[in-house]
């Protein structure tokens, strides 16, 4: 009796246990970190830094049609589908990136959005301005 209520109390508590560390894992990605290594692996190339070619190929992918521009449509859809942080702001977003404001993302806002997150000026883009940045803007 005794040790069956031991062995019930050690149980719960490796529940309890695996619980509070998944749950930690789960909250540990959240404010976009995990799409955050995603975008860095996949565009930023094995030295680990945005070139503005790299960089503008990361904004391009949401031009689902391949015409050159990504329109605000593409831009809220893609946003929302592969899961970026705060969703219900894309439209802000797509409007603070249309540098050159014509209500579409292409080649002429693409060096004045890698000049914002290029702090230094010295041409690519680090992680950690890039980190700093995509936390900040999104
Ligand atoms: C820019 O600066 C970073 C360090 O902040 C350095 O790793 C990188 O090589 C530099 N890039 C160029 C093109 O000078």
């Amino acid at each position: 009796m005794y040790r069956s209520s031991v062995n019930q109390n050690f149980t719960m508590r490796s529940f309890a246990i695996i619980a509070v560390a998944l749950f930690g894992c789960v909250m540990s990605q959240g404010g976009g970190g995990a799409n955050f290594d995603q975008i860095f692996n996949r565009y930023a190339g094995s030295d680990n830094q945005f070139s503005q070619a790299e960089f503008s190929r990361f904004w391009l992918h949401f031009d689902d049609n391949g015409d050159g521009d990504v329109s605000k449509r593409e831009f809220d859809q893609g946003w929302r589908q592969e899961g970026f942080p705060n969703p219900e702001n894309a439209p802000l977003f797509f409007e603070r990136l249309d540098r050159v404001a014509d209500e579409v993302l292409n080649a002429q806002d693409f060096p004045h959005i890698f000049r914002l997150f290029d702090e230094d000026g010295n041409g690519s883009i680090s992680e950690r301005e890039f980190r700093y940045n995509w936390n900040a803007y999104f």
